[in-house]
């Protein structure tokens, strides 16, 4: 897929460092045998200082010094999150919440789906990268943006209310269509003309689950349609491969991957185990299917997991020791030809400096970096592994729109969700030693019709 044998790789972001420290990163990742380094997935600021004015001083060092070192190179199109000259100049492209309030930046993905602006200075600086590393040797797979839809899939400003009632007169044509399938003669909702449809921001009461329903949809294919634009940047100056990193995980839902894998040249997960789960480990597995059944059956990359402790959930517990290494092998013996961490060395500042890291805080005379060494030789001695596929007799159906559908406000009762229910199905057969594909529900009822999935064909 990637090179030959299963790839061991990882995000770096070497922005955080200096120059010194780089070299010692080469020279500890040709130790551990790194084949792939994801960078540039947050550079925008670094790489466009002030608006207009580009400077690739020290992304092109980085980039010579991976080359030099024979590391193949995951480039991200840098477009993530904005710098903050951009939302100061234009604080109009700042997320609406469900509630009318701004998401202000501060954190990261600050940015609505729908806002032309923001998307128009994003293509700019993809355009900027794509010319000038689209043919670097050591570049071998570009890395749209970053988790799309991670913080920022739901927008509700004016923008975006434009854009939905676009996305809805294609769906539905008429709004007399409309009103049938929203069934908005409940309630007094029915809607005489299209400006008087809007988002389903926050209300008094359970909102209208057709809206709701479209809204997801609408969601979902917004932010393909930004991925779109930024492909079509990259293959005007590359041929390379090109991905995003999905969420294929119990706690994110926004994006109707089936309707995403098929653009994608190769299909990438970020996984992490959620220790607010009862069996994580089991969810692990059934997201490695997923991701599979994604790819079509066909071999995908692990793009971030972790080594040891995350830093986003209410308790993060560090991994016992091989705890890495089974997760690991649990990924690539579901599919997986690359092993991929989120980061190479652990932050010292930033949102993220408790999270764990390759090299750990405490360096490389750890029990951690061990079990690196050790996860690294174990992966070479699989190479064969690689371009094989995984057999399965058993199928479990999955759909983000079901589960977006069952999940709705109104229903008959809150301690009955959609994914306990794939969970369930799919640990039975779990227990039972059955390896199971996980598929996109043959049909899905686009609200006129039937449709067929292009995804499970
Ligand atoms: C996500 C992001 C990374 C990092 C990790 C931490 O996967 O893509 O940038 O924040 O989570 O677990």
């Amino acid at each position: 897929m990637l090179g030959s044998g299963i790839v061991l790789g990882c995000d770096y972001n070497p922005e955080q460092w200096s120059a010194d420290v780089w070299q010692e990163d080469v020279r500890l990742m040709r130790q551990a045998g790194v084949d792939l380094v994801a960078i540039n997935i947050f550079g925008w600021s670094y790489l466009e200082p002030r608006p207009g004015e580009y400077d690739f001083a020290g992304l092109d060092r980085v980039v010579e010094l991976l080359h030099e070192h024979d590391i193949k190179i995951n480039l991200g199109t840098g477009t993530s999150s904005p710098p903050p000259w951009l939302t100061t100049l234009h604080p109009e492209i700042l997320p609406t919440a469900a509630d009318g309030t701004t998401r202000y930046p501060g954190g990261r993905q600050a940015w609505c789906p729908s806002s032309p602006i923001f998307r128009r200075r994003a293509l700019a600086l993809v355009e900027q990268v794509a010319r000038r590393y689209g043919e670097h040797p050591a570049v071998v797979l570009w890395h749209v943006s970053n988790e799309l839809g991670c913080h920022n899939a739901h927008c509700y400003d004016e923008e975006t209310a434009e854009a939905f009632r676009r996305w809805l007169r294609k769906r539905y044509g008429t709004v007399d269509a409309l009103n049938d399938g929203w069934g908005t003669s409940f309630w007094s909702q029915r809607y005489g003309d299209w400006s008087e449809v809007g988002l389903p921001r926050q209300a008094l009461s359970a909102r209208n689950p057709g809206q709701q329903l479209d809204f997801h949809r609408f969601s979902s294919d917004e932010l393909l349609d930004y991925y779109r634009d930024e492909v079509e940047v990259l293959r005007r100056h590359s041929t390379v491969p090109i991905t995003t990193n999905f969420m294929v995980t119990a706690h994110i839902r926004n994006l109707d991957y089936w309707t995403w894998a098929p653009e994608m040249d190769v299909v990438a997960n970020d996984h992490y185990l959620d220790h607010r789960l009862a069996a994580p480990t089991a969810e692990l597995a059934f997201a490695a299917d997923l991701t599979r059944g994604l790819a079509g059956g066909q071999p995908w990359i692990l793009m971030e997991q972790s080594v040891g402790a995350v830093s986003w959930q209410p308790h993060n517990l560090a991994k016992a020791p091989g705890e890495m290494t089974r997760n690991s092998l649990t990924h690539v013996a579901r599919g997986a030809d690359a092993v991929c961490f989120f980061q190479w060395r652990a932050s010292a500042q930033g949102a993220e400096k408790f999270h764990s890291a390759l090299i750990p805080h405490a360096g490389t005379d750890t029990e951690a970096w061990r079990e690196v060494l050790t996860l690294s030789a174990t992966l070479d001695r699989l190479d064969e592994v690689a371009g094989t596929t995984v057999e399965a007799d058993v199928a479990v159906l999955f759909s983000w729109q079901s589960w977006w559908s069952c999940d709705g406000e109104s229903r008959p009762s809150h301690s009955v969700r959609y994914l306990d229910q794939v969970h369930r199905a799919y640990q039975a057969l779990r227990d039972l030693g059955v390896t199971a594909d996980v598929l996109a529900p043959p049909r899905t009822w686009t609200g006129t019709g039937w449709s067929s999935c292009p995804a499970c064909t």
